[in-house]
């Protein structure tokens, strides 16, 4: 994740704890490292989210991911329906066979005018990344969603114990009902929470935006309100 960060909206202490915040982020990111096989270890198996999801998204989401008013040739990639989608005949995807997916076959076109991504977009794919969709087509095209969403755990509620940087001291704020499965009291987003933990840092989290899947995303999303009750 690349963000980036206007300097007018951070005080100098706040650019320093950013800066840390930012650099443990970056030790936890090593994409594809994992990937690499000792002499007699066999190749791990290629992971989507890991391995495939950064580079469809860096080369192809411009035009075939989220952003309806740039989708071209009506299809989009970020998503498991529209990956695995029967276009009437042929599909990008087919699980197993590298040979037969339409996608795998525009990577590798040889001729410039066909080959994806198109020669005109400032992006352009790197044999081992090639290498790499076609071993997880031939794999079996095993799809996960991004790990954020799968959490099969206590999904709905979350408690965070913070402290200084301006909360007010000793309160707790929200509920949850007897079984700690549901939110009762007071529900605070995981988007709330980040506007309200870069407002302790002193940003205005309302200005900071990054690019991702060719659209420009605030660190708490569209969403995310600071939570005004827990702060001094
Ligand atoms: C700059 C915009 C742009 C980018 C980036 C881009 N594409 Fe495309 N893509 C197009 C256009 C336009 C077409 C329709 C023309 C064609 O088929 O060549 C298309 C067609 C395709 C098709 C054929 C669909 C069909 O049903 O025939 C596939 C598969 C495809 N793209 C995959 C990819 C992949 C994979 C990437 C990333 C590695 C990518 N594209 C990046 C613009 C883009």
């Amino acid at each position: 994740m690349v963000a980036s960060f206007p300097k007018r909206f951070l005080s100098g202490s706040a650019w320093r704890r950013l800066f840390l915040v930012a650099s443990l982020a970056g030790m936890s990111v090593g994409k594809g490292d994992a990937i690499l096989a000792g002499p007699d270890e066999p190749a791990k198996p290629v992971d989507f989210n890991r391995d495939i999801l950064p580079i469809l998204s860096d080369t192809c989401f411009a035009c075939h991911g989220p952003d309806d008013g740039q989708r071209t040739a009506n299809f989009r990639l970020d998503t498991e329906e529209g990956m695995f989608a029967d276009r009437g005949g042929y599909r990008l995807v087919v699980p197993g066979s590298s040979a037969q997916s339409k996608l795998y076959q525009k990577i590798t076109a040889t001729d410039a005018a066909v080959r994806m991504p198109p020669a005109s977009s400032s992006s352009s794919l790197t044999s081992a990344q090639i290498d790499l969709i076609k071993r997880w087509i031939d794999e079996g095209a095993p799809y996960a969603k991004h790990w954020s969403y799968v959490c099969d755990h206590r999904e709905k509620c979350f408690a965070v114990w913070m402290a200084g940087g301006g909360i007010k001291p000793g309160i707790s704020f929200g509920e949850t009902d007897d079984y700690s499965y549901a939110v009762a009291l007071d529900p605070v987003h995981v988007h709330d929470l980040q506007a309200t933990i870069l407002h302790c840092l002193g940003i205005d989290h309302t200005q900071l935006t990054y690019k991702f899947q060719g659209r420009h995303f605030r660190l708490t999303d569209i969403a995310g309100e600071v939570v005004n009750q827990i702060i001094v």
